[in-house]
């Protein structure tokens, strides 16, 4: 019996001939592989989607989807599509092959399964399911998109940098984990990700937003995490993009959320958001100095907006470090 520290991958192993997937199974799991054994199509897309799987071995010809309908729907779900799928076929024509390959499958074994031959595979597969996992994270490309739409408005420049280390200096201050402080992080980069999706006469208009405007304006949080949403090692950072514009009173937005129902986390990212914001240029007004800025916060905190203890935080930050949270810090 494999011990849980041994463990190297959870395969999928979907056939329904006992007397070939008994085998697969014993192999895998004499070799420390968690095995998840389903006997048709249905159930082994329902298993993809379910599970944490490393890898999935496919008979083709099972009751049901077949094999080829079951790799193309596992290709076709942003969630799955980094799966490893194996097609395991007993016939070994050239068509089953190129049928295999527009389906999205990665690699083929033939009946008999030969030992060696499937360690080799499932290794170096569960291998690559690991690269792609890291990869899955797409925290460049989103940073990267996160950066482009800041662009756009040249009196945010440098924001999102900006804030996510601030962020991590407030969140430091007071004691989060190594985890927070590094969701906070991210979030510093990607809490407007969701402005892709508002338009640049919104975006960019100089003035007030009318109402309708600002209906769409603060979709941003809602897009935002959608955008996010398929990325398992972004789960920590959903809540903040969701609730960063939320406020102590109830009277932010998307939820309303009040107290201690915003997570900390979000808490913390709208406070040095706010402060960025206001010692930042603005269209309509120059950057504020740190004093002028902190009063409105206080301000804005007494009006029930904002959590004293993090605004107080971020004072005793300032005091410490005046430069830790400015624009020359970039
Ligand atoms: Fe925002």
């Amino acid at each position: 019996m494999s011990s849980i520290t041994s463990l190297k991958g959870i395969i999928l192993v979907a056939d329904d001939d006992e007397s070939v997937r008994a085998p697969l199974i014993e192999m895998l799991r004499l070799n420390c592989y968690r095995v998840i054994a389903v006997d048709n199509g249905e159930q082994a897309f329902k298993a993809a989607c379910s599970q944490p799987v490393d890898l999935v071995l496919l008979d083709i010809m099972m009751p049901g989807p077949t094999g080829f309908s079951v790799c193309r729907a596992i290709k076709a779900r942003p969630e799955t599509r980094f799966v490893p799928v194996v097609l395991i076929t007993g016939l070994a024509s050239a068509e089953d092959r190129i049928c295999g390959i527009e389906a999205g499958a990665d690699d083929f074994l033939h009946k008999p399964v030969k030992k060696e031959e499937l360690l080799a595979r499932v290794r170096s597969l569960v291998r690559l399911k690991r690269y792609t996992d890291e990869l899955e994270n797409a925290e460049t490309v989103l940073c990267t998109l996160a950066r482009s739409i800041e662009a756009k408005d040249p009196y945010t420049e440098g924001h999102c940098d900006r804030l996510s280390r601030s962020t991590v200096s407030l969140a430091e201050k007071i004691g989060l984990s190594r985890e927070d402080c590094n969701d906070l992080r991210r979030s510093g980069i990607v809490h407007d990700i969701g402005k892709v999706a508002v338009p640049e006469y919104v975006l960019l208009k100089p003035g007030p937003l009318d109402a309708a405007e600002r209906e769409i304006m603060e979709q941003h949080t809602i897009v935002g995490e959608r955008i996010c949403a398929p990325l398992k090692s972004f789960r920590n950072v959903l809540p903040i993009i969701r609730w960063h514009h939320e406020k102590q009173d109830g009277s932010g937005y998307p939820d309303h959320l009040k107290g201690e129902e915003i997570p900390l986390t979000a808490r913390i990212l709208q406070t040095v958001d706010i402060y960025d914001s206001l010692t930042t240029d603005r269209p309509y007004r120059k950057a504020l100095s740190q004093e002028r800025a902190l009063e409105i916060m206080w301000e804005e905190t007494r009006r029930g907006w904002w959590d004293a203890d993090l605004v107080s935080a971020l004072e005793g930050l300032l005091a410490e470090s005046p430069l830790a949270l400015s624009v020359a810090n970039v």
